[in-house]
């Protein structure tokens, strides 16, 4: 297996069998961890890219079973911010050297794709890239963001087990979510896409399929996340287990097969276990996704429990993740980290 792992450093493949063979025991995770930190070194060097996340609203009228914004959860205060919180979130963000915003929501039409694409192009005026992570819309919208300005966005596939998808997105079918991908790629966005790691029932088989479906659907960026519990969800008592070396896992031989590709350090991870997005870092990512909105409420866009909120202060959160990276001889990149500047 250290001689398959070897030759995949460079040729960048895996077989299904060799990759589930890897997620079932732990005897390989430093050797994966490092390959993975050698390649992204390799096609990466080492730059972050920062992306500025800007929650604008926690509605949502899907029933995702482990996910706190489910639509059937009453127990948490419903917010949409502003057009002009929004807008003065990104100004703030642009002032400490974010070259991205990613705007991200649930998947309830709160504001009008007038709106949007009026925030889009503004945002686009301060000389920044824009991610959308807003969910399943119709071709038309995606094409509307896209004119607007839009450049990438993120869907994750949230699992490839077609029954086990089924089962958690009752009011989803994984079919449009798969056309979804595709249309946004063939409309020329760079689409991100990734999934849930250690959802109950969930297999390394499937694991597998997962990181597979990613290559095959040509992801630009892959985001990962162990699951976490959630409190008013149908699985809040489910897994006891925590996920995160088999999340971190998944994330590195996704590194190892995608190269190229802009992988986070997902909030998940740093919430789940602390220090856990500077081992994502060291072990294939090269993104972190900084919240930026300027409103205090950030404690409802509680997806899962405990999760990690960075200090509402953006400028001091800047300098002291810039301090903290120049210990792992990392470096805050200066460009809009596009997939494309990285080949
Ligand atoms: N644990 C971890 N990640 C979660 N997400 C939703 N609920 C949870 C949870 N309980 C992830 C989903 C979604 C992203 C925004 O958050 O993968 O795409």
């Amino acid at each position: 297996m250290e001689n398959i792992l070897n030759k995949a450093e460079s040729s960048h493949s895996l077989t299904k069998e060799h990759i589930i063979s890897l997620l079932s025991t732990s005897e390989f995770d430093n050797t994966i961890f490092n390959i993975a930190n050698n390649v992204r070194k390799k096609y990466i060097g080492d730059k972050i890219h920062l992306r500025g996340l800007i929650e604008f609203s926690n509605i949502c009228p899907n029933t995702c079973f482990y996910c706190g914004l489910r639509g059937e959860n009453t127990s948490i205060k419903r917010f949409t911010l502003s057009k002009d919180l929004i807008i003065k979130s990104a100004k703030n963000a642009a002032k400490y050297g974010y070259k991205t915003i990613v705007l991200q929501s649930g998947e309830s039409k709160v504001i009008s794709d007038e709106e949007l694409c009026s925030i889009i192009s503004e945002i686009k005026k301060l000389d920044m890239a824009i991610t959308l992570s807003i969910g399943e819309k119709t071709e038309e919208e995606y094409k509307s963001y896209k004119e607007a300005g839009a450049d990438r966005f993120l869907l994750r596939i949230e699992t490839t087990d077609k029954e086990l998808y089924k089962k958690y997105h009752p009011k989803m079918n994984f079919e449009n979510r798969v056309n979804c991908l595709k249309i946004l790629k063939q409309l020329g966005y760079e689409v991100g896409t990734g999934c849930l790691v250690g959802l109950p029932e969930q297999t390394v088989k499937s694991l597998a399929d997962d990181i597979l479906f990613f290559k095959e659907i040509g992801a630009d960026m892959v985001g990962l996340g162990p699951f976490i519990p959630c409190p008013h969800t149908p699985l809040e008592n489910t897994g006891i287990k925590n996920h995160f070396v088999l999340a971190l896992k998944v994330m590195a031989i996704t590194r190892i097969l995608l190269p190229d590709i802009n992988i986070p350090a997902t909030t998940a991870m740093e919430s789940l276990q602390k220090g856990g997005a500077f081992l994502a870092l060291n072990s294939g990512a090269n993104v972190i996704m900084p919240n930026v909105s300027l409103y205090e409420e950030r404690e409802n866009y509680q997806i899962y429990p405990n999760k990690f909120i960075a200090s509402n202060d953006v400028k001091t959160y800047r300098e002291n993740l810039e301090t903290e990276l120049a210990k792992i001889g990392r470096f805050v990149s200066k460009d809009k980290g596009f997939r494309a500047e990285n080949k």
